[in-house]
């Protein structure tokens, strides 16, 4: 990822407008998920990590959920193809190590599964559709990290 570009873990309640912005342009815009389901009552207890251009314009989110799952991966389209969606996910796994979670799982858009395969995830089931939208759940074992803790 170019050097000017930051990733940040964040306060849900403090970063909640920017987290906002971001999954309502690709999610809701974009990709035509219903409002409905993109709002749930997880984010509160969950880990959130924010992308910031050079600019410190939010351009990228993702999030771990307390049962050690990983979601809501979002980078602006203007933004995509540059490293910032690895850089979300490698603070994700992180947190993820940190907390003491030994694998963690997620549902990956069908067409993002090159994504998360090409960072060690691997299908463990058949496709499925949520908010209208093929998945497949990917499963990836963490290794404890020295230096963590
Ligand atoms: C999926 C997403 C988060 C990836 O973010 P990104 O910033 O574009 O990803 P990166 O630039 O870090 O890509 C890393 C690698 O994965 C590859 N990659 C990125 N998106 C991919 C996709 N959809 N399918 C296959 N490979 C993909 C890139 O080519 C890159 O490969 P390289 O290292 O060999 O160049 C982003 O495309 C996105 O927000 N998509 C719309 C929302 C979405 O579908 N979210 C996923 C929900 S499960």
């Amino acid at each position: 990822m170019d050097s000017a570009l930051t990733v940040r873990l964040v306060d849900w309640h403090a970063h909640r407008a920017e987290l906002h912005a971001i999954r309502r342009a690709v999610f809701i815009e974009e990709q035509r998920v219903p409002e409905e389901l993109e709002w749930d009552e997880v984010d509160a207890r969950c880990g959130h990590v924010l992308a910031f251009s050079p600019e410190d314009a939010p351009i990228g989110t993702g999030r771990l959920l307390p049962d050690g799952s990983i979601g809501r991966m979002a980078v602006l389209k203007a933004w995509r193809g540059r490293g910032v969606g690895s850089a979300i996910l490698g603070m994700l796994l992180s947190l993820a190590r940190k907390e003491g979670f030994d694998a963690v799982r997620l549902h990956a858009q069908t067409h993002a599964v090159g994504f998360y395969a090409k960072h060690g995830f691997a299908v463990t089931g058949d496709e499925f559709m949520e908010a209208g939208i093929p998945h497949r759940t990917m499963m990836l074992r963490l290794e404890p990290q020295r230096g963590e803790g």
